[in-house]
């Protein structure tokens, strides 16, 4: 026995945590969750025309793609393994109205973007929003009625969206506008309209964030929108609201859920999976994306680290995949073998 030992053993107690820590082959040996390609859900912005790729200034490295462009970028995402796309529409601001009518058009901007993808790419999920918000003139997800974002009148109008998109291709709805008792009439919608292998992601718990903000850019509500959506959206202070919103999701027959924002919000997806069991998925949105690529930009932090760390952070929190800008790039990065 020398002194270096009893000093160290004095000290640790012969509990080394470093010993696992000590070369890269104990580091991956030991490596409790890993971040693949099958996590990855897409998130992509369409606006009408052909031949467009515009960029979000809001957004650095996304944009929004015509049909055509963005069918090519979805091929290259399947090539890469991604499962599935969530598709958003930019569409012509002389189509938006106070009810958002334009959702319920059966060759709606969305609706023609899920047959083109489901053609020419049939081996990558559609997964479509119903939220109103992309067709309304005030930027809502609802339909407003004397300063109200009207609740049954909405979920109405969804279900009726949803099936609209089911007919058009869609593989899993995702509505994201936070009304009251959606999940169950959109199923409802759905199997009397032979719908039943149709499946339902919830936005289970949407908080009222200010993390939205380059989305709205990209869709182009940011001008539009009157007022916050506080009164349908959640609290950011309330955790066990957002469980039990989530648990009448589960009860109504959601068969995925989703939590948004990601990363300021990882208290909830791992409350979610707990609770339910489900598969969970978390959002990370618009403005985390653009907060890492801005600091990035600014040499700040090394982007790639820690969009990696962020993507991971979500697999440690008990999420099963990851709704990520970073999609695409993260793909890459991983079919290197890093
Ligand atoms: C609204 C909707 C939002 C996002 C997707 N659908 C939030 C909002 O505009 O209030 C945000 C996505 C993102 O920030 O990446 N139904």
């Amino acid at each position: 026995m020398n002194d270096r030992t009893n000093l160290g053993d004095r000290i640790t107690g012969h509990r080394r945590m470093r010993r696992n820590r000590k070369a890269d082959w104990t580091r991956r040996l030991v490596q409790e969750n890993r971040l693949t390609v099958d996590d990855l859900i897409w998130p992509i912005f369409i606006v009408p025309g052909t031949n467009i790729v515009q960029p979000i200034d809001a957004m650095p490295g996304v944009n929004r793609m015509s049909i055509d462009k963005a069918v090519e970028a979805v091929k290259e995402a399947a090539d890469l393994g991604i499962p599935a796309i969530a598709t958003f529409p930019n569409i012509d601001l002389s189509l938006r109205d106070e009810t958002g009518s334009n959702s319920l058009a059966a060759d709606n901007l969305i609706n023609q973007a899920t047959r083109a993808f489901k053609k020419a790419v049939p081996n990558i999920g559609v997964i479509t929003d119903v939220a109103l918000d992309p067709f309304t003139s005030h930027g809502h997800d609802g339909i407003l009625r004397n300063g109200e974002i009207v609740n049954d009148e909405t979920v109405e109008m969804i279900s009726r969206a949803a099936v609209g998109q089911a007919d058009a291709g869609a593989d899993i709805i995702a509505p994201s506008e936070m009304m009251d008792g959606r999940i169950g009439a959109i199923r409802q919608a759905l199997d009397a309209a032979g719908h039943q292998n149709v499946g339902i992601m919830a936005y289970a718990t949407k908080f009222a964030s200010g993390f939205y903000g380059p989305y709205r850019e990209a869709i182009g509500t940011g001008g539009l929108l009157k007022g916050d959506k506080k009164t349908y959206y959640i609290d950011p202070a309330n955790g066990t609201e957002a469980i039990r919103d989530a648990a009448l999701d589960v009860e109504e027959g959601a068969d995925m859920l989703m939590v948004k924002p990601g990363l300021p919000y990882l208290d909830i997806c791992w409350r979610m999976k707990e609770a339910f069991g489900l598969p969970v998925f978390a959002y990370q949105v618009s403005g985390e994306y653009s907060q890492v690529k801005a600091a990035a930009a600014n040499g700040w932090i090394d982007g790639e680290k820690v969009m990696l760390e962020t993507l991971l952070a979500f697999k440690r929190a008990g999420c099963d995949g990851i709704l990520s800008y970073f999609a695409i790039e993260v793909a890459k990065i991983l079919a290197k073998g890093r």
